[in-house]
Parts: structure tokens; sequence; C-alpha cells
């Protein structure tokens, strides 16, 4: 078995390469990552690894398993780098709710071009294709089948991201005699044991909903959410298992381990030894957001308001959906359930502390 990682100087690629370590199969990856040389890539893959470590790394990953490469000229990469690749695990992407250009041609076109080259010149057995939940589109009911049938028609998506996330499932299956498994994580937050010191994408979502008492939500309402961590064991499952009973897989909470927002909110406020907000909170429609500007200064602090309203904008809209993603099919394929959000909210806040809100969102929009 030869493993291609792709993504894996981000956050759940660095999740997956790390799985691999612990799993021992480290030595049987190589690694497409962006660097002038292998110096440099293998620099930048081994202090991501270390961020899901505490104790000093111990896996061991030689320059040798680097590939340099950037997915916008794949037909650059000598064929030679993907001579004996049976598995493939794709999880670079331009993962942004930003109107970034490039998003077409990276998440789509350049998917392509990589899966072209390491099919006519590897000896490919499995291609995990790192997808979205959140591609299948809005007017969906919970819990939102494990199932092509929805998303590719949806125009448009709420953001060209999962549009484009989609639409690469779409011409991957197309591939002739392409071994493709989708595998489409819902919402990645934290990690159950190192909370947000990997990444601290999308936490400050709860931060800010939870200093101004208001969000689109109901605190009845669900939401689906996973750890780093168990995204990551997943996908290597899903990457690694010699037979498969289905193409495509939601790697999600599902209805069994999705809290409501009122488990959030108590979860949180006794991590941060504060009241729930519970008894305050106000559910207010996408539309309105714009209503809470004035508040922005005396929750916020000094804040760029356009920047603050255009994100609780766009994370409102999915938030709003309200989306839990069956995992069915995972389950049945002997992988172990999520841990709950509510179960790890904690240590998420500890690891959040000591950083400012603003900067944790910054995360999300480079
Ligand atoms: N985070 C979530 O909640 C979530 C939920 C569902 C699905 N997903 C999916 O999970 C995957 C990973 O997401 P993430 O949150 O881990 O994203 P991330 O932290 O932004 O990581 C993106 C990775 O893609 C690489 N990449 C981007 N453009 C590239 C290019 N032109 N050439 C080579 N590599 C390139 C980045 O490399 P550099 O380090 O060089 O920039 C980085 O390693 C994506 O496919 C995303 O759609 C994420």
């Amino acid at each position: 078995m030869k493993i291609l990682i792709t993504g894996a100087t981000g956050f759940i690629g660095g999740a997956i390469a790390y799985e691999l370590g612990v799993r021992g199969l480290l030595s049987s990856a190589i690694f497409l990552v962006r660097a002038p040389n292998r110096v440099e890539g293998l620099e930048r893959l081994v202090s991501n690894l270390q961020k899901f470590q505490k104790k000093p790394l111990t896996m061991q990953v030689h320059q040798d398993q680097i590939v340099c490469a950037d997915m916008s000229s794949i037909d650059a990469v000598p064929m030679s780098a993907w001579a004996g690749v049976t598995h493939v695990i794709h999880c670079a992407a331009l993962a942004t709710f930003s109107n970034n250009p490039k998003i077409w041609a990276m998440n789509v076109d350049s998917t392509v071009a990589l899966a072209k080259a390491v099919s006519m010149h590897g000896s490919l057995e499995r291609w995990l294709q790192v997808g979205t939940a959140m591609s299948c589109g809005p007017g969906l009911a919970s819990p939102v089948p494990e199932s092509w049938a929805h998303g590719s028609d949806v125009k448009p998506h709420l953001v060209p991201y999962t549009q484009s996330k989609i639409a690469a499932e779409m011409a991957l299956k197309e591939l002739p005699h392409f071994p493709l498994v989708v595998a489409r994580p819902s919402i990645v937050v934290g990690h159950s044991q190192l909370g947000c010191a990997p990444s601290p994408s999308i936490f400050w979502v709860f931060r800010m909903a939870v200093a101004l008492e208001r969000f689109t939500c109901a605190t009845a309402e669900r939401i689906d959410i996973i750890p780093v961590d168990w995204c990551a064991s997943a996908l290597v499952a899903l990457c690694v298992k010699p037979t498969l009973r289905h193409d495509l897989y939601h790697v999600s909470a599902g209805m069994s381990r999705a809290n409501r927002f009122s488990e959030i909110d108590a979860a949180y406020a006794k991590a941060s030894g504060a009241e729930p907000i519970s008894n305050r909170y106000q559910q207010v429609a996408l539309e309105d957001l714009r209503s809470l500007v004035p508040l922005f200064e005396a929750k916020l602090g000094k804040v760029n308001r356009i920047l603050i309203l255009r994100a609780l904008t766009l994370y409102g809209a999915f938030a709003k959906l309200n989306y839990v993603f069956d995992n069915q099919r995972l389950l049945d394929e002997g992988i172990q359930a999520s841990p709950t959000f509510a179960s790890y909210i904690d240590v998420c806040v500890r690891t959040s502390e000591s950083i400012p809100m603003l900067e944790q969102m910054a995360y999300d929009f480079k």
C-alpha cells in the first residue's frame, strides 16, 4: 500500500497524517506539499504534525516522502512521483466561504488533473475524495441522507465553495474505471483532546453568538459538529478498509451525537464559569442580522462592523439550515460514533482563552 495525501499542511489533512502515524502507516505515505524543495516541504509537514501532539513529535517522515507541487500545475510534476500509488486521500482544497476566484480551478480542475495523473501512472485502488456534507445545498430536511441525489443541480449554492466541492465529485464520478469513494465531513470544530490548539476554525462563531446572545438558530435545534481527530480517524478507516459497501459516506455526528444548541450553551457556560445564555438568547432572522450592528462595539469591542456582519451572515446561513447528516453507512462499516461537541467543548474554551475572538475569526477569512 502506498498512500498519497494532499492537504497535509492543513487542518484535516494534518490530522490525517497524524492518524497514519498512530496506525503505523506513516512510512507507507507520500505527501503532496506546496514548497520550493523537499527540505522546506518536510519542515511544513512536520510542523503541522506537531500541532496534533503535546509532547515532542516522535513520528518519522523523510524527505523522499515529499512531492513538492502546487495543485494548479499538476502537469509539471514528474509522472514518476505517482508510481506505485495505490490509495489517495485528497484533502487539499480552497476551503473558504469567500468568493476567491481560484476556487473552481483548485477544487474542480486541479482535482481532476491529479486524479487523471495518478490513475494513469499509479496503481490506483481507492481515491478517497474529501468532500463536504454541506454540498447537498439548502432546502433539505434532517437527517440529510448519504446520497448522490442532492446538491449538483442546486444553483446557486450558499457559497461557491460547496458548489465546487460537489462539482468535483461529479467530475470524478465520470472518470472511467475510477475507484472513487466520497467522504463528506460535516462541520469540523477543534480536537477532542487538544481543543482549538491545532486550529481555531469555526469556534469563534460560538464565542460570538454567546457574546452577542443572538444568532440565527433556535436553541432546541441540533447542529452536526465533529472533532478533527475523530474525522481523520474515520477518513483513514474509509481509505484503508479493504472493501466498502458504498461509494459515498457522511463523516458526521448524525442524529445520535449532534447536540442541540441548548446543550452546547450549557456545556460552554460550565467550561467558562458563566451562566448559560439560553434565558436571554434571541433568535435573529438571517435578513435581520444587520440590526445587530449597533451591538457589535458594546459586546465585541472595536471591530470592523462590515467584516463581522459578513461573517455572521455567511455562517448564520449555514447554521440556520439545522442540518444533521445521516451517518448510518459509516456506523455500518464498524466505525465508532463521534464524540459529541458538548463532551469536548471545555477543552476548546480553555485553549481559546488567551486568543482574541477576532484573531480566531481571521483564520477562516485568510
Ligand atoms: N474544516 C471543515 O469544517 C471541513 C468540513 C467539511 C469538509 N472539509 C473539507 O476538508 C478538506 C480540508 O479542509 P481544511 O479545513 O483542513 O482546510 P485547510 O486547513 O485550509 O487546508 C487546506 C489544505 O489544502 C492545501 N492546498 C490549498 N491549495 C493548494 C494548492 N493550490 N496546491 C496544493 N495544496 C493546496 C493547503 O496547502 P497550504 O498549506 O500550502 O496552503 C492545505 O494543506 C477540504 O477538502 C474541505 O473541503 C472541511
